[in-house]
Order: structure tokens, then sequence, then C-alpha cells
């Protein structure tokens, strides 16, 4: 498959990038400064074989002109795999309506930017497969990711009503939901630019850090948590035949994967029960052409 991913200048994104080479697909791998601060990595994934073109998801003119490069170096695109995201830490009061815009930007509107940029060419090719690496935290959340979890919520949202508006065209659209996993995604979190607030929250205004440190005790404690097992995930959902993916995927070996599997069963019973009696359901089956 021809597939674009964004993000592709570290952790899962740098990851995905060589499995989904190594099984011979075409790789689109797009990143911010891929000529500057990620050169190195840029160099690391055209050698494995990938068309690097740089693509900041915050900026509308970045991502139509690194879809339409793409386009143009692979021939197509089958496969779009928003992985771009940033994680934050802080009691959520302490972040101003600036900080979460920020995050937005990149977590929800830059998804928002891409889809937009490569359906017409999906609609128009009758195909396609718009991929989000969502989060366990876009289904519950945890304090102290406060904005993260509204962001991932809010993907979640974005990628189940394009599930509905774009089945009849053949395009499917899937969530992929890792727990935590040790990737650069710790260091390169966002924190609240008003701590001020935290004057009002006594002792508790030291939990974020002793959260934060705890958690990494626990991955490091629990090595089966490995960041392959979503990249397997990933390219597992992709090679799965068209019309036949999961709609959404959890991906944790911390013991709650399969309570995230009960909860999606649920909420997809409770969406089909909704559709149905609406005389909708037809919009949630992807339209398969014969000859696909
Ligand atoms: N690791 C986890 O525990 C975990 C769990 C659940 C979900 N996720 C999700 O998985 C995805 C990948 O995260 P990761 O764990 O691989 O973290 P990571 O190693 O920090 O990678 C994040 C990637 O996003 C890129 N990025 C950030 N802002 C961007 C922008 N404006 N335009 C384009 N690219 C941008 C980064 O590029 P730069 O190098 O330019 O900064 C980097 O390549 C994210 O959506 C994250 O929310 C991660």
């Amino acid at each position: 498959m021809n597939i674009l991913l964004t993000g592709a200048s570290s952790g899962f994104g740098r990851m995905t990038t060589h499995a989904l080479l190594d099984k011979g697909h075409k790789v689109a791998a797009t990143m911010r400064d891929p000529g500057g601060r990620n050169a190195a990595v840029a160099d690391e994934l055209r050698t494995a074989g990938a068309f690097v073109t740089e693509i900041d998801v915050t900026s509308t003119e970045s991502v139509d002109t690194g879809v339409a490069a793409s386009i143009e170096a692979l021939g197509s695109i089958d496969a779009v795999i928003n992985n771009a995201g940033v994680g934050v830490h802080g009691l959520q009061e302490s972040f101003t309506p600036e900080d979460f815009q920020r995050l937005f930007d990149i977590n929800v509107f830059g998804v928002q930017r891409m889809n937009r940029a490569v359906l017409p060419h999906m609609r128009q090719r009758g195909s396609g497969l718009l991929m989000h690496i969502s989060s366990l935290l876009g289904r519950f959340t945890l304090p102290f990711y406060g904005p993260y979890n509204a962001s991932k919520h809010a993907l979640e949202g974005l990628a189940e009503n394009y599930r509905s508006e774009l089945s009849g065209f053949g395009i499917e659209t899937v969530l992929i939901e890792p727990g935590g996993f040790p990737t650069e995604f710790g260091a390169n979190l966002m924190h609240p630019s008003d701590d001020a607030a935290e004057m009002g929250y006594g002792p508790m205004a030291q939990a974020p850090q002793q959260a934060a440190e705890g958690f990494m005790e626990f991955l490091a404690a629990n090595p089966q948590q490995d960041p392959k097992l979503v990249i397997e995930a990933i390219v597992r959902v992709i090679e799965t035949p068209h019309g036949q993916r999961p709609f959404r995927t959890p991906v944790d070996e911390l013991g709650w994967r399969p309570l995230f599997e009960a909860y999606n069963a649920e909420a997809d019973k409770l969406t089909q029960a909704i559709y149905g009696g609406m005389g909708m359901d037809g919009m949630l089956a992807v339209k398969v052409s014969e000859d696909a």
C-alpha cells in the first residue's frame, strides 16, 4: 500500500515507518524540519526507502504542500496514519486557553487539516483508509493529563463522525488506542503556562510530578509494555482487508485491555442500535468496490 504518516521523526512514527517499509509498503514519512533538527532521522528513513517530506500539522499550507508532494512521489495515497501528537502534564486549571489551543492545533485540528487534504484524492479513487493514533486516554481520563484527555476524546469523536460520513465512498476510518508506552513522548510533554492556580492546591500541587515519576517507575517494572506492540497493531490493521478492519484497537499489556475491548464493544452496540433505529445503519458499513 502507499501510506502517508505524520510525525515520523520519533517514537511510534519512526518505528512504524521502518516496519511498513520492511513489509514492502511505500511510505511518505512526513515530519517537521527534515532539513534541520530532524535531518539525521530523515536520512535514516530515506536510506531505508521512505519518501521524506516536511509536514507541520499546525500549518494548512505545509499539510497541503506535503500531501501534494507525497501523491506525486508515491503515485497515490491509500492510507494516512495521523500519528503526530503531543502530551501534557500538570494540573488542568494551570493550562491557559492558549495552552489548550496549542495542543488542539496539533492533536485535533492537525488531523482535520490532514484529512481534508487527502479526502478529495481518496473520494476520487473510491477507496482509502484514515487511521488515527488516539490513546486509551481518549476513552477515559487520568488526572494531570487534562488537556490531552480532552484532545484525544475530541479525536475519537472526529474519527467516529468520519466513519459514518465516508463509509459510502469506500473510505474506512479506524482508531488505534495505545496505553502508556516508553517513547520520546514523556520528554516532549507540554507543561502549563500559568502555575498561579497551584497556590490554592496546597500539597496536591506536587501530585503531578509525583504521579509522573510513579508512572515512569511502573513502566520500567513492566517491560512487556513494549512500543513494538503498537507498531504491530498498526501494521496488522493496515494489512487487514478493506471493509474488515476493526474501528477501535486498544493496545496495552498492563492488564486493562480486555476492559477497553468490552467498553468499545458496548459502545459499538449502542451506535449500531441508534443508527439502526434511525434507519442509518448502512452508514456504518464501508462500501467495498467489486474490483477491490
Ligand atoms: N507514547 C505513549 O505513551 C502514547 C500513548 C498513547 C498515544 N500516543 C500517541 O501516539 C502518537 C505518537 O506519539 P509518540 O509516543 O511516538 O511520541 P513522540 O516520540 O514524542 O512522537 C511525537 C511525534 O509527533 C511529532 N509532532 C509534534 N508536533 C508536530 C507538528 N506540529 N507537526 C508534525 N509533527 C509533529 C513529533 O515531531 P518533532 O520531532 O518535530 O517534535 C514526533 O515525531 C501521538 O499522537 C501520541 O498522542 C502515545
